[in-house]
């Protein structure tokens, strides 16, 4: 009998509800059918030793010095800030072998790093309990204070509690969430572009200052709280009511997605998404050229209903509200267009929704 044991969690998609989730507000993403796998055994020295197969680089750090680390800009920061995180909370860190595979493509916009961030976490667990949110909150910790990256809790609450058959609506305020069920015949597309522009990680930054500075204007303790009447009336910097009117805005479209999904109205929710993706591109300034280019392309072809990027922005991924019957021509059309226009072959990448982080129990 081995002691390796392993555990995964899924990227995420997000449909709709992009850079709310800071200000406090609502998302939808689902959790994919790509995921991060950590196959764990006991070290036999004092040390934790991480080997990621797509970097094909192994890191050891020895167990007693975890407290002391600090971030190197480097991969292994994922998974040494959650081992830190973890021993803030009072955890011991086994001494381990941990191996990382991931079928999440890197800088796509499908967060990479939060599947490894919680498929870390488990690994580093163990099986010892901790509360899934708790395991949620833990991980968006070490991205922000360790890793550097600001971010919002939607990537890591997904990967923690994603669902089977369903998006999964996560109010950012409450921290409780619902499934949301998608219309039977309707495939969910994401495309890669292939291309993530330097910025991302300063200009996300920013974006979240110039949001802070928006609901101090505003008197409200997050953008949440403020509605578009309000916004006309007070004065502030054009960025600060830019980035409001996207928030502010994109929370009422995730309150319609979802009512236009529960209704199985796929034309109102194809809307939305063009609605949001112009917001991004025009009030939050965070789309690029390639992106605008595969919205706009896909929005043309038949059987795609609408098509917006996803994630942090300045590239990544778009995700195209599709019939499914028309999957095979819309994948062939958008490759064409998109590798015509910038000489990329994107990645076509259906998503199907799929359960949060686990152990994955060997039956052989
Ligand atoms: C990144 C962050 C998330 C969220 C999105 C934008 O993925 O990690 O918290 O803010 O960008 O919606």
């Amino acid at each position: 009998m081995s002691d390796a044991r392993t555990f995964r969690a899924p990227g995420r998609v997000n449909l709709i509800g992009e850079h709310t989730d800071y200000n406090l507000g609502f998302v939808l993403p689902i959790a994919l059918n790509l995921d991060t796998r950590i196959r764990t055994s006991p070290s036999l020295d004092s040390f934790l030793h991480v080997h990621s197969a797509a970097h094909g680089e192994t890191c050891s750090v020895p167990v007693a010095g975890i407290d002391s680390l600090t971030p190197q800009g480097h991969w292994s920061d994922y998974i040494f800030g959650v081992a830190f995180q973890l021993r803030a909370l009072g955890f011991d860190i086994p001494a381990l072998n941990l191996h990382v595979e991931s079928t999440v493509p890197e800088g796509a916009g499908l967060s990479s790093s939060a599947a490894l961030e919680v498929a870390s976490a488990l690994a580093l667990l163990q099986g010892r309990q901790l509360d899934r949110l708790e395991l949620a909150r833990l991980c968006q910790r070490a991205e922000s204070y360790f890793v550097g990256m600001p971010c919002g809790i939607m990537d890591q609450y997904v990967s923690v509690f994603g669902r089977e058959h369903a998006a999964t609506k996560i109010d950012c305020r409450s921290l409780e969430s619902e499934a949301v069920p998608l219309p039977d015949g309707l495939a969910i597309i994401a495309v890669n572009s292939m291309v993530k522009h330097s910025l991302g990680q300063s200009a996300y930054r920013e974006r979240v200052a110039e949001c802070a500075e928006a609901a101090k204007a505003l008197g409200v303790a997050s953008l949440r709280e403020a509605t578009l009447e309000r916004l006309a009336g007070v004065p502030m910097s054009r960025a600060a009511r830019l980035r409001a009117r996207h928030v502010i805005s994109e929370n009422l479209r995730v309150e319609h997605f979802v009512e236009a999904a529960r209704a199985g109205d796929v034309s109102r929710m194809g809307q939305l998404f063009l609605n949001s993706h112009d917001s991004m591109r025009y009030d939050y300034e965070i789309s690029c050229a390639e992106i605008d280019f595969l919205v706009e392309a896909a929005a043309r072809l038949p059987g795609c209903h609408g098509a917006r990027m996803t994630g942090g922005g300045f590239g990544g991924c778009t995700v195209n509200l599709v019939a499914e019957q028309s999957v095979p021509a819309f994948a062939e059309a958008i490759k064409d267009a998109y590798m015509a226009y910038s000489g990329r072959c994107p990645a076509v990448i259906p998503c199907v929704p799929a359960p949060g982080a686990c152990e994955i129990r060997q039956n052989t």
